[in-house]
């Protein structure tokens, strides 16, 4: 049987990692991506740690032709792994048009091409921003779906329907939906990592970046929040757990062991972290202290997310191993080294 898996976005930064272990468990990686929000260098540090360099093409999959010509080409795809898409919140909201041509609009074409197919199985990476603020912590996968606050998280929703109703009546298509959660840290070999355009919007690349002197000050977001510590709280997921994760589903959908053709699951760690506790985890596995300082709310942040993973580790049989210090750690050894510090 083939195991040629199409991994959409595989230079991105969980696209990446992603292939990484798709080759450590003897897949063939084959990977789209117009290097939009990546870099083709991605392609040695793949090489560096798992010896075996991927079939990369490099188009936009907002070409419906070319996506047609590459499924023609690849016959023997066994599964598509979709990353390509904007994630942007703020951009989401200026530029709404584009989130849903790029994410929405590409899902369709690649939808249409799998249910041609006489078995198709296919892997979505949804947000656990479909939640918004969940009234339960921590959350199950039956939460209900919440009002989207932005473009971008719209088109994680819209995306999951569209993916469901396609299935619904495509009985040949597999497909699984994962909600992330926070996703940080960085390859431990440190030859892939995460590779923020400009001023990071997410809290750790923005840590690492303050600590390596790129940025001033970190602000921190809200003190007010009824928390522990008034910082919200987030889970915060290890890259590479995260990886193995999609790994375990593409797994469950070629070996047939799914329960329907279109199933859900939350990925995460299952325990929240205040920023306050991201910056402390920072200071210790750094050693240096961390300039920032407490500034206003930051618009549309729910107070508090963190998943129940209960089903992702009794039906996929995957648990997240690493610690927020080992995903600090290898998000601070990852930025040391582009930055030659
Ligand atoms: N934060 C700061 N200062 C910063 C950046 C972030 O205090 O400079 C805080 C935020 O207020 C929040 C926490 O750090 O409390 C985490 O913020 P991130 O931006 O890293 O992550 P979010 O949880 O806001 O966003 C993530 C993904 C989105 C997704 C969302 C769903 O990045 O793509 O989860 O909840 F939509």
């Amino acid at each position: 049987m083939s195991k040629k898996i199409l991994v959409t976005g595989g230079l991105g930064f969980i696209g990446s990692h992603t292939v990484v272990e798709l080759q450590n468990e003897g897949f063939e990686a084959v990977i789209v991506d117009n290097l939009s929000n990546s870099s083709e260098k991605v392609l040695d540090g793949i090489f560096a740690i798992t010896g075996k360099r991927p079939i990369f093409e490099k188009f936009d999959l907002r070409d419906k032709q070319k996506v047609q010509n590459f499924f023609e080409k690849h016959k023997d795809v066994a599964g598509v792994i979709h990353f390509a898409a904007s994630k942007a919140v703020n951009e989401s909201v200026e530029e709404p048009l584009l989130y849903y041509e790029n994410n929405l609009g590409v899902l369709t074409y690649i939808l249409q091409e799998l249910v041609k197919k006489d078995k198709s199985n296919f892997i979505f990476s949804s947000s656990c921003t479909v939640y918004g603020q969940a009234d339960e912590m921590p959350i199950t996968e039956n939460a209900p779906v919440k009002p989207a606050e932005s473009p971008y998280g719209n088109t994680k929703q819209v995306g999951e329907e569209v993916i469901k109703d396609t299935c619904k009546v495509n009985a040949q298509l597999a497909a699984i939906a994962l909600r992330y959660f926070n996703p940080i840290g960085a390859h431990p070999s440190a030859e892939i990592g995460e590779l923020p355009i400009g001023v990071p919007q997410n809290l750790v690349p923005y840590i690492t970046q303050t600590g390596a002197g790129l940025r001033e000050q970190l602000s921190v977001f809200g003190d007010d929040y009824p928390t522990t510590d008034g910082t919200c709280i987030r889970d915060y997921i290890h890259v590479v757990d995260l990886a193995k994760a999609h790994v375990a589903a593409m797994k469950r959908l070629v070996e047939g062991k799914n329960d329907s053709n279109y199933e859900v699951f939350n990925l995460g760690t299952g325990k929240g972290s205040s920023v306050l506790e991201v910056i402390k985890s920072f200071e210790k596995v750094s050693g240096a202290k961390l300039n920032y300082k407490i500034a206003p709310r930051r618009e549309g942040d729910v107070i508090q997310a963190y998943a129940d993973t209960k089903k992702a580790n009794n039906i996929l049989g995957w648990k997240a191993q690493s610690t927020l210090d080992e995903a600090m750690a290898s998000a601070w050894t990852w930025e040391k080294k582009i930055r030659n510090i």
